[in-house]
């Protein structure tokens, strides 16, 4: 049911790629449901990009296209402004101009959100605009909306999950297709999952940055990535994959924000980790990220979608354009998109860090060493001597004369102990390639 004269909330989209081609098309393709759900019109005008003579799949008229980025910000015409280009530099400052403006700007920036979010957040209040990023977390999964909205009631002492489509698609399709790194990366960016620098993904970064803003939104501080524990996928072998699944598990990249609420401290970490395979995160395929919020009232919540590509993200981001021109509509309240955006109001008790001797867990680790008679020996005394309690060891045959490759797990052990055995068996002799080291994670469903 289409309302006739509805009105008219005009949008400008900064990036026409993946994601912002994927608004355009459809907000037009579903105009008239969005128009009949919301009682308002959703009109894509005008879009800014690089490459003005880039041909796009989506058409857009030529004359509704610009290479102006900064123009957008000003332009009195539009409601709301989408960032869609990403990156921090332009990113950032059309933001800030757009909020300046007193503009409503949508985006899928996480990096943006992640680095310089307060000061976002700060802008669109004094200069009363609203800042709205739904997608930069989870893709299509309104994960952000639950958080802040549908489980606003909770406390979090854990939040897990994957976050990145990209290393998850990799993840599945080398176990899947015995496929190799690279060329999987290549597959993975012809299907718009990959960042522009693709280390984002790799690096485990990207999924940083979507762990900080969960720990802000559930726990008031901004973490710096300096200040967490952050790996990422590219010493992940097939080996490894096939020595996880013969001892149960799957390895998937996972954050982990964890807030221990008598000593008010918190810990994120974002690493590869094996999934005990009947978990429900193990059976995550392709691009899909899982989530897992455990609330102090209602307990354990899980949310699985498509967490990068176009369609999905695009759903996201129309998402957060309707919640905008609602409130442009003035049906809508809306918190002040600054620190009160986070659940808790901590600004009081500002919540710490754990300390390293606290992040405890089992772990897994592989060692290339020389086959000889006393090596054994030597790791286990070496990881006797941090105490860090071996539960299970293999031996293979490595690649190579007189090598072998001895997988080990261990028992609940912490960082601080483990990362100084791993430091003192990469220095043995008798280990001739850096130790790899997984956590095991086996939280309770
Ligand atoms: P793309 O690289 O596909 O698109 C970026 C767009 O921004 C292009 O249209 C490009 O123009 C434009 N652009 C970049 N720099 C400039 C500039 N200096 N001036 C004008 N235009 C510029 O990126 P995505 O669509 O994949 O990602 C966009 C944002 O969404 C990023 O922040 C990303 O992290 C986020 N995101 C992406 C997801 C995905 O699955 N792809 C999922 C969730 C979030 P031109 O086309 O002319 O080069
Ligand atoms: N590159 C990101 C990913 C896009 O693969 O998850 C979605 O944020």
């Amino acid at each position: 049911m289409a309302m006739g004269n509805a009105k008219a909330i005009k949008i400008g989209i900064c990036g026409l790629g993946v994601v912002g081609q994927g608004v355009w098309k459809h907000l037009r393709r579903n105009g008239k449901l969005l128009e009949a759900r919301l009682g308002v019109r959703l009109e894509p005008v005008r879009a800014a990009v690089r490459d003005l003579e880039k041909s796009r799949p989506v058409r857009i008229p030529r004359d509704r296209l610009t290479d102006d980025v900064m123009s957008l910000a000003r332009d009195p015409e539009l409601d709301i402004v989408c960032e869609l280009m990403g990156g921090s530099d332009l990113a950032r400052e059309f933001t800030l101009a757009a909020l300046e403006n007193g503009k409503v700007v949508v985006s899928a920036n996480k990096a943006l959100v992640c680095d310089h979010g307060r000061e976002v957040f700060e802008t669109a209040r004094l200069g009363g605009g609203h800042y709205f990023f739904e997608a930069s977390v989870g893709g299509g999964i309104p994960i952000i909306k639950a958080l802040r909205e549908g489980l606003v009631a909770n406390r979090f002492d854990l939040i897990y999950g994957v976050l990145n489509g990209t290393c998850n698609y990799i993840l599945t399709r080398m176990e899947a297709e015995n496929l190799s790194f690279e060329d999987l990366v290549k597959r993975a960016r012809k299907l718009g999952y990959v960042e522009a620098d693709e280390s984002l993904d790799l690096d485990g970064i990207d999924t940083a940055h979507k762990a900080v803003i969960l720990g802000f939104l559930a726990h008031g501080r901004w973490m710096r990535l300096d200040e967490m524990l952050v790996e990422g996928i590219r010493r992940v072998t097939l080996e490894d994959i096939r020595q996880a699944a013969g001892l149960g598990y799957s390895i998937k990249l996972l954050a982990v924000i964890t807030r221990d609420f008598e000593s008010n401290r918190m810990f994120i970490r974002v690493h590869p980790a094996l999934v005990p395979r009947g978990r429900v995160l193990a059976n995550l395929d392709g691009a899909y990220n899982g989530i897992c919020l455990s609330g102090d009232i209602v307990g354990t919540t899980f949310y699985i979608g498509k967490g990068a590509g176009q369609d999905a993200t695009a759903s996201a981001v129309i998402s957060d354009i309707a919640d905008a021109a609602l409130v442009i509509k003035g049906s809508h309240k809306l918190l002040l998109p600054d620190e009160a955006l986070s659940i808790h109001e901590e600004r009081s008790t500002p919540c710490g860090i754990l300390p390293l001797e606290e992040v405890v867990s089992p772990y897994y680790l592989r060692l290339t060493v020389k086959d000889e008679p006393g090596v054994l020996a030597q790791v286990a005394s070496a990881m006797a001597r941090h105490e860090v309690s071996i539960a299970s060891v293999v031996q293979r045959q490595a690649t190579g004369a007189d090598r072998a490759s001895l997988i080990l797990t261990t028992h609940d052990s912490n960082e601080y102990a483990i990362r100084r055995a791993v430091a003192e068996l990469g220095g043995l002799t008798s280990c001739l390639e850096e130790p790899f080291l997984m956590r095991i994670a086996d939280f309770d469903e």
